[in-house]
């Protein structure tokens, strides 16, 4: 039977850390409720500590959307869980998402402490979220570089003192698709409460992999995803929550599901890209202006004959319109009858090699030759 991978959205909380990318509260509220239209589970709506903009964002989005978990961020200091639990007051299900450093690297050279004070610290933050709250979730940050055997013990100790989620990071981009399943395998074999808790995935992408590792980590039994819309995040970005959700429904052999509403994939990445000015790249996976767009001779032909030949997946289960078929030099005869078709002109096969031969020396000008430009060479022919 499929089983359900949880969607935890951190766009208006990592996505929101990009430079030149930030957000108002009322913003944060349009896009948390189109989110909520998505049907992402949990939503981390902010930082409370770090401003009272983010504090507000928080309030204001616990009131406004009602439907997913509304999460707020905080370090595991006192002060920070006080803002987080004041903060989601109003939230209908709240959860707090607090942690810290779990690598060796963190531990000395951004806490100066050890792993046994770094676990004692852990405990003691998720007891005192949980005096907020019921649902806490723990982030071993930087986990992609932990040490294993001391991270399933981090892990087994923040169970124990209740956490109800457990987040491992890979918030440098490090590992390595085999590396980080093994990492998520160790942590089911070698942690006792771990079934008491849900395993959480967060990967960042500075070697473009943070997808790849995602999926490794749910096909290893993690049951909740930490996506941004569009991959937006710190540095190099998060895990897009396009192609994870996209990579599940396109392969339903592989035995996952999501609650996602797919067909508004494509307008809420749009939003996304317009309120935090931050362009999509036209390659991107799912959403990217060249994502259903042919253009070679040789994948036009193929993909006119069968659209299945050169595509893995319906435009319309996405949310875009349709495929397109772009006119370039690299277009073959196949693809420019069609669209000749479609506007309405039908040549016998020598004048439209003729016409051929004339759109090659536009394109070579033009670079892409659009309808007004081959209806001007039709025409030109049919008055010749
Ligand atoms: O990348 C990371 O480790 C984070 C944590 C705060 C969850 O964003
Ligand atoms: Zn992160």
């Amino acid at each position: 039977m499929s089983q359900r991978v949880y969607i935890f959205d951190t766009t208006l909380r990592d996505g929101e850390q990009v430079p030149g990318s930030q957000l108002t509260t009322d913003e944060k509220i349009t896009i948390a409720k189109e989110l909520e239209k998505l049907g992402v589970d949990v939503l981390e709506a902010g930082f409370p500590i770090s401003s009272p903009g983010d504090f507000r964002s928080v309030v204001e989005i616990s009131k406004a959307v009602r439907e997913p978990i509304i999460c707020a961020l905080s370090r595991a200091v006192k002060g920070d869980i006080d803002a987080a639990g004041e903060a989601l007051k109003y939230a209908k299900r709240g959860r707090i998402h607090t942690g810290l450093g779990s690598s060796d690297i963190h531990i000395q050279h951004k806490f100066n402490s050890t792993r046994e004070k770094i676990v004692e610290q852990a405990v003691a933050a998720v007891k005192q979220a949980k005096s907020y709250v019921e649902d806490v979730e723990f982030y071993c940050e930087d986990a992609g570089r932990a040490d294993l055997a001391f991270l399933a013990h981090l892990v087994q100790s923040v169970i124990a003192a209740g956490a109800t989620v457990v987040n491992i990071p890979d918030t440098t981009g490090y590992c390595f698709p085999d590396e980080y399943g093994n990492k998520i395998k160790y942590i089911f074999e070698h942690t006792d409460n771990v079934h008491q808790a849900i395993i959480s995935i967060h990967c960042h992408n500075d070697l473009g992999l943070a997808t790849a590792n995602t999926l490794a980590g749910v096909m290893n039994g993690a049951r909740q995803v930490e996506v941004t819309m569009n991959g937006i995040g710190e540095r190099a970005g998060n895990t897009s929550l396009e192609e994870v959700v996209m990579a599940l429904k396109v392969r339903p052999e592989m035995g996952y599901h999501t609650n996602v509403n797919t067909p508004l994939l494509f307008p809420t990445s749009q939003l996304v890209s317009k309120m935090m000015r931050m362009p999509v790249q036209a390659n991107k996976a799912i959403v990217g202006r060249n994502a259903f767009a042919h253009s070679s001779g040789i994948h036009q032909d193929g993909f006119l004959k069968n659209s299945l030949n050169y595509e893995i997946m319906n435009p319309h289960d996405v949310g875009v319109d349709k495929s397109m078929i772009i006119l370039t030099a690299r277009s073959g005869r196949h693809a420019l009858k069609h669209r000749l078709e479609l506007l309405g002109f039908s040549f016998d096969k020598p004048t439209l090699d003729v016409v051929y031969q004339q759109f090659l020396e536009v394109a070579d000008i033009k670079k892409e030759v659009n309808d007004g430009d081959l209806v001007e060479l039709a025409k030109v022919l049919i008055e010749a």
